[in-house]
Order: structure tokens, then sequence, then C-alpha cells
């Protein structure tokens, strides 16, 4: 990918300004209860560690991770298992946190998963609502950015595994 192929979309002020906001909505709702936040690997790493920090509620965290896309930028549609929660969800109120959501296939079939394992409350959080593709109809509860189309890397978000660490979100112009 050529640098040249690439703008800034989402600055890292722009970034920490919404993952406050969703911090704060978050502690609002939930108050003293504890949140069990699931962090869908590997995408929503930086999020997951930037959210935390903003949310004053007790948490504990658990991961899992999936895998939708090969090495292209459209989903596939097929969602893969790669690693399984750690703990039992049963009876806790969990908030899934995902970096973008797109086709949807990804979390549609994450929270219908854990769904079956009887939490109290399933809500779901994303940094990114990326709209314009969308085929299965899904709604992030907290959402931080809502976009139309376009593939975006940095903040967690790669292409092909590469450009997670970048530390704003840039647009790939010719993806
Ligand atoms: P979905 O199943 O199509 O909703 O895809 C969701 C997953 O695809 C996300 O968790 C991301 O890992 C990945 N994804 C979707 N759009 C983008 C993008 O624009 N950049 C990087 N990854 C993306
Ligand atoms: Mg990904």
């Amino acid at each position: 990918m050529a640098e040249n192929t690439r703008r800034i979309l989402y600055s890292r002020e722009k970034i920490a300004a919404e993952v406050r906001r969703l911090g704060q909505e978050i502690s609002r709702d939930y108050g003293d209860q504890e949140i069990l936040l699931v962090g869908v690997l590997k995408g929503s790493f930086l999020f997951l560690a930037d959210l935390i920090r903003e949310i004053s509620s007790p948490t504990v965290v658990d991961f899992v991770r999936l895998a939708s896309y090969g090495a292209g930028t459209q989903s596939t549609g097929i969602v893969e298992f790669r690693k399984e929660l750690e703990m039992s969800i049963r009876d806790r109120d969990v908030i899934i946190i995902e970096d973008i959501v797109d086709s949807g296939f990804t979390l549609d079939c994450l929270y219908n998963k854990l769904l079956l394992q009887q939490p109290r409350s399933l809500k779901i959080c994303t940094l990114i609502d990326k709209k314009a593709r969308r085929e299965i109809e899904i709604e992030a509860d907290y959402v931080g950015i809502s976009m139309e189309d376009g593939f975006i890397i940095g903040y967690g978000l790669d292409h092909d595994e590469r450009h997670r660490n970048l530390p704003d979100i840039y647009l790939v112009e010719d993806a």
C-alpha cells in the first residue's frame, strides 16, 4: 500500500474525544454495576485499552478472537472463532467491544453465540459504524463514529495485519 494513497480521516484527538464520550455514557448507564467487557480481537485492542480507562464503573475484561476477512477488504461472510471466552458470562452485564461494524456478519454471529450463554444483559459498543455495506440488521448500543463507506486503517484497524499501530485513522483510497 503506497503512502500517498491514504489520508487522515479521524485524528487521534477526534478518536480520544469520542472514546471519552462513550466511556461517560457507559459509566452513566451502568453506575456501580460491574460490566464484563468482551473485546473482539484483534482490531479492538487499542480501543478497549483507551475506553476502559474512561469507564468509572467496575469492569472485568475478556476477549474473543474472530476472523472474517482474509487478506482482502471485503467481508467473506464466513466468521471463524479462533479464541473463545475464558470467563462465564452467565448472569453478567456484558458489553461487546468492536472496532468496526461493516456487513454485520461478525457481530451478529458473536451476539447470538453470547446470548445463548445467558448473560443478564448484552450490549454492543463499536468505535466505528460503517453503514453502507450492512447486510445484517444489527445496531450497536454505543457508537463512536458513524461513516458511510470506505476502507480504513490505524488505531487497531488493519489491512492484511498491517498499520494497526497508526495513532490516527486513515482512509485507504484505493483499497
Ligand atoms: P463485518 O463482519 O463485515 O461487519 O466485519 C467486521 C470486521 O471486519 C471488523 O471487526 C474488522 O476487523 C473488519 N473490518 C471491516 N471494515 C474494516 C475496515 O474498513 N478496515 C479494517 N478492518 C475492517
Ligand atoms: Mg480485522
